[in-house]
């Protein structure tokens, strides 16, 4: 009714407002006209405010009427839920943090509380036979799990399998493998058949786990499964698993307090995860694998125990710049997880560096070496300023197949370094 009176006026307005054009043109008054129209406007536009203001309170108070009847009907539901009569009731609002749901009514749990366990609790009272569990499985089952619970397609295998539990692809089926035959009762009457779950009667049921566990020559044809005879059942699987005692029994353990007495005074680095090559390439035979083999079996390549020539020649090189050798030892870090150099050095995951300039490539007594190094080592190659600086910037570029797992020096001024560094250490 108010808005179809809004409409109205306007339009009263533009017929005024034409009306007024028309005759102020023909009095030729026009000023003196127009301005009255204009006059006329403003107060039909005042009066349509009052009433638009009007339309709100109206429109609040009715706001605040249906707020009170619904706070009305929730305290209604409440009182409702709390005597526990009507489960169809709409769930109230709550006390509680969030102010959402409500406390379980004990009907409601019931109807959730299916679960069956190893020990017979929350088996239903009923009982089934094999012949009859034939015609339910056939009727319901055997699309997916086949006649004789063998499985259809890729549907799961229901029987068989025995014997192949510790195979490389063993088959696990109720008989084969699960350790309780309230679980088949329990999956089964909570999620089977696929799609129509919850449609089983309890009898229907037992009748079912009888003939499954027939098809598994658990029991004989003339078998009756019910909730009385249910735990006497011998699942063939029941001694496969075992109980995780790991909180009693280790978790005390670990959480005792560590011994920190008679401890090794120095603590001593030995690898870094960053070099260590967790996936070993090609032939299997990483750093990883060699980090215990120093002590191993000498390989004797056919050139290792022959001194070369060039070697004590290109040792003698005295007068390194020390700076540069200073520099050297710093850039030396990084292979300090692999390789010793000085007073004892000995071999570790990578071979002992002594001397290594102008020595025979893989040469090291105890070293065992990768392929390629002991096929340079049978050509008697020597290393030298400039292959140990190619080797240096890229290790597995330079000796493909090389055990040293490592990225290779960026920077030549530290190849520099590192090779004056190297020198300074007579074999
Ligand atoms: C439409 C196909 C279909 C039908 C019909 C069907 N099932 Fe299943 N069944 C499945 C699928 C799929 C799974 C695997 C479900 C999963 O792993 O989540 C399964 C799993 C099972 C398992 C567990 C197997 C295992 O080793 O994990 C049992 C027991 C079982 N069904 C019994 C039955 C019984 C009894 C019926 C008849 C009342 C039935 N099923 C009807 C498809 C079906
Ligand atoms: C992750 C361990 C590791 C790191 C880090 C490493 N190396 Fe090696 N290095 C090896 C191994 C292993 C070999 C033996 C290579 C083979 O047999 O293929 C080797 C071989 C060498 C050789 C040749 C030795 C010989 O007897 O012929 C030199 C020289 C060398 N490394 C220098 C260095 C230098 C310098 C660094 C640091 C910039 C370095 N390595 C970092 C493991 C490492």
């Amino acid at each position: 009714m108010s808005k179809s009176l809004n409409l109205f006026v306007p339009a009263i307005g533009v017929t005024t407002l034409a009306l007024g054009l028309a005759y102020g043109l023909s009095s030729r008054d026009y000023g003196a006209q127009t301005i009255e129209t204009l006059e006329t406007r403003v107060q039909q536009t005042e009066e349509n405010v009052a009433r638009a203001i009007a339309e709100a309170q109206a429109a609040a108070e009715e706001a605040a009427r249906l707020q009170a009847e619904r706070d009305q009907l929730e305290q209604l539901a409440a009182e409702a839920a709390m005597s526990g009569s009507d489960l169809t009731a709409p769930a109230p609002v709550i006390e509680g943090k969030y102010g959402l749901g409500r406390t379980a009514l004990p009907e409601e749990i019931a109807a959730w509380d299916v679960d069956v366990l190893p020990d017979g609790r929350g088996l239903p009272v009923g009982q089934g036979d094999v012949f009859t569990g034939e015609e339910v499985f056939v009727d319901q089952c055997a699309s997916c799990h086949g006649d004789f619970a063998e499985g259809v397609g890729n549907w799961p295998v229901l029987a068989g399998g025995f014997d192949t539990l510790a195979n490389e692809d063993p088959v696990k089926t109720v008989g084969s493998y699960w350790p309780h035959l309230s679980t088949a009762w329990d999956y089964i009457n909570r999620s089977m058949p696929f799609g129509a779950a919850g449609t089983l009667t309890p009898d229907e049921t037992y009748a079912i786990v009888a003939y499954i566990l027939y098809s598994n020559d658990l029991v004989d044809d003339d078998f009756v499964l019910s909730n009385e005879n249910f735990t006497e059942v011998e699942m063939y699987n029941s001694d496969g698993f075992v109980v995780d005692d790991r909180p009693e029994l280790e978790y005390a353990e670990w959480q005792a307090e560590p011994c920190m007495v008679n401890c090794k005074e120095t603590v001593e680095i030995t690898m870094r995860a960053t070099f260590l090559d967790v996936t070993p390439e090609g032939g299997g035979d990483s750093v990883m694998n060699d980090a215990t083999t120093s002590d191993s079996p000498v390989f004797s390549a056919s050139a290792s125990a022959e001194p070369t020539e060039e070697s004590a020649a290109v040792e003698e090189t005295g007068g390194v710049d020390p700076a540069l050798v200073a520099a050297g030892e710093s850039a030396f870090r990084q292979c300090k997880s692999c390789h010793q150099v000085g007073e004892n050095a000995s071999n570790r995951t990578g071979p002992a560096l002594n001397g290594i300039l102008g020595h025979t490539i893989g040469a090291v007594d105890g070293f065992r070496y990768s392929d390629v190094f002991q096929e340079a080592n049978a050509a008697g190659e020597v290393w030298d300023a400039e292959n140990l600086a190619a080797f240096l910037a890229d290790p597995r570029g330079s000796m493909a197949g090389t055990k040293m797992s490592f990225r290779g020096v960026r920077d030549e001024a530290d190849i520099t370094a590192l090779i004056a560094y190297l020198q300074s250490f007579e074999e």
